[in-house]
């Protein structure tokens, strides 16, 4: 038997394409499912599959088609298919059904979501264009692995034409209870699970999700499941857990670099009081205001602490088309403003605020000169940023503030864990671990590095593959 390729399909290509004067450059795109499959890319996929070729990655670009004509879009690890959406699709695509309804309500938020027919009738079309860009690509025996919520159609759409060919489906987001679930029109709920269960395996970061998927698909199409199995009479689909991870080694060995380092010392440097440390894409889910009002709570119960320590919050812009995101945007500034002018002093900010992306060696180099990371969203599918601080740490110092509403709390119980939403138990969490004895910081810190290091991204990867490949065999004991 010939083997196959993997064929990525995500809504996003992993970096930017910006044309210049000798030809192209490329920025990484910012957020989580880029950094985890990335890492694939740039690992070696090491799964039971043994798959041909490099990684073949599906993804939307705003770049215009005749930009990219004739433009080979490759490196050593991936060869890029950009699909090309034209903006009257994209943006009630995107911006309408993925960002304002869909991601608004499966983190919990559901005044914030917006019901639009023609954002439906978007993301069907959006949907259609990159199963047409499949089309072009899938040959016999390709295994095609489809991530996120704005491909919730495309695993049926291939399934329908390629019945043969393995699919998987990778979920990012929290899967809501069926009570959050069923604010959804009907005809839009049964599309959405018809179109997941499309697919071969179906993965979500925890049990909870995978629950709430379930008891979705029993409501709405009417197929139970045995073992997390579920029958629909000519194919079996496995529903699991697979949480999502980062490439630990590449975080640990980052402490050493020259540039990690020389970063770390610039930060140390400048800020000679303790530092807290944050930064997440600008998104009402990561809980940026109650962080601030937690903050400052802090800074009204602890006034022994002023001019002792530094707030670093770095926010990286996101998705700054959408109403809701910019009106946050103003809310932060304001409120940073407000906490600085109240208890700032001429030589002390209590917060030091930017809004940008941050490279890789600078990120690394601010979780390894904090003394803290406070990570405290709201609702988080899983979180990588917390599990980044923690592999980073080669020093096994460092103390995580980790929201209880993150996938990754369920990972990291050795983390200080608190309700994100209550700025008193953020605030004493916060002078906790400020004068946290280092001792318990290792313990607490070598705790948590051990199943980060056991279970990676790599590790992600491969158990996802491995189910791929005993659901074979049950279809094999099917006919
Ligand atoms: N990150 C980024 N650009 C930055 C800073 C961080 O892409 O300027 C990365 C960060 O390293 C992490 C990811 O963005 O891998 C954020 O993932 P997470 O799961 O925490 O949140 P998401 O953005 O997916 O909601
Ligand atoms: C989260 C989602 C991804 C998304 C990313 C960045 O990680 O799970 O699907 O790509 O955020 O958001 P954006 O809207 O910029 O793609």
């Amino acid at each position: 038997r010939t083997k196959g390729r993997l064929i990525l399909a995500a809504y996003r290509l992993p970096f930017k394409i910006i044309q210049n004067e000798t030809g192209y450059s490329l920025f990484q795109n910012s957020g989580g499912l880029v950094s985890a499959v990335l890492s694939l890319a740039q690992g070696q996929v090491n799964t039971s599959f043994d798959f041909a070729d490099k990684i073949q990655w599906v993804g939307y670009t705003d770049n215009n088609p005749e930009e990219l004509a004739g433009v080979t879009l490759e490196n050593e690890s991936f060869k890029a298919h950009p699909v090309f959406i034209p903006p009257q699709i994209n943006e009630p695509y995107y911006e309408g059904f993925c960002n304002d309804l869909i991601w608004p309500l499966f983190h919990y938020f559901p005044s914030l979501a917006h019901f639009e027919n023609t954002n439906f009738e978007a993301y069907q079309e959006a949907n259609l264009l990159f199963f047409e860009k499949l089309k072009e690509i899938i040959q016999p025996n390709d295994v095609i692995w489809i991530h996120d919520y704005q491909l919730m159609l495309l695993p049926d759409l291939i399934r329908q034409q390629f019945p043969t060919n393995k699919i998987g489906f990778f979920f990012h987001i929290p899967f809501p209870s069926y009570e959050i679930f069923r604010l959804l029109p009907t005809t839009w709920r049964e599309s959405i699970i018809d179109g997941i269960l499309g697919a071969d395996v179906v993965g979500f970061h925890t049990n909870d999700y995978v629950e709430y998927f379930l008891k979705a698909v029993r409501m709405v199409v009417g197929y139970g499941n045995k073992l997390h199995y579920v029958n629909l009479n000519n194919r079996i689909v496995k529903v699991d857990s697979f949480p999502i991870s980062i490439d630990y080694q590449k975080f640990n060995d980052a402490f050493d670099l020259p540039e990690v380092k020389h970063e770390r010392e610039q930060v140390r440097a400048t800020l000679k009081e303790k530092i807290i440390f944050s930064v997440d894409r600008l998104d009402y889910s990561k809980g940026l205001l109650h962080r601030l009002k937690g903050y400052e709570r802090f800074l009204e119960r602890f006034p022994n602490w002023h001019e002792k320590v530094s707030f670093v919050m770095v926010v990286v812009p996101s998705r700054d088309q959408i109403e809701q995101y910019q009106q946050m945007k103003s809310e932060i500034d304001q409120t940073v403003g407000r906490i600085n002018s109240s208890f700032g002093k001429m030589h002390w900010q209590p917060i030091i605020y930017q809004y940008r992306s941050m490279p890789f060696e600078e990120l690394v180099g601010m979780y390894t000169a904090s003394d803290v990371a406070l990570i405290t969203p709201v609702r988080d599918g899983m979180n990588l940023v917390c599990k980044e601080y923690v592999a980073s740490r080669k020093d096994v110092q460092g103390v995580l503030i980790l929201s209880e509403m993150a996938g990754a709390a369920a990972e990291l119980g050795e983390a200080l864990i608190i309700n994100p939403t209550d700025a008193e138990e953020i605030g004493s969490a916060v002078v906790r671990a400020l004068e946290m004895e280092t001792d318990e910081q290792r313990k607490r810190m070598e705790a948590m590095q051990m199943r980060l290091r056991e279970y990676d991204v790599f590790a992600w990867t491969n158990d996802f593959f491995t189910q791929m490949l005993m659901i074979e065999q049950e279809h094999k004991k099917l006919s």
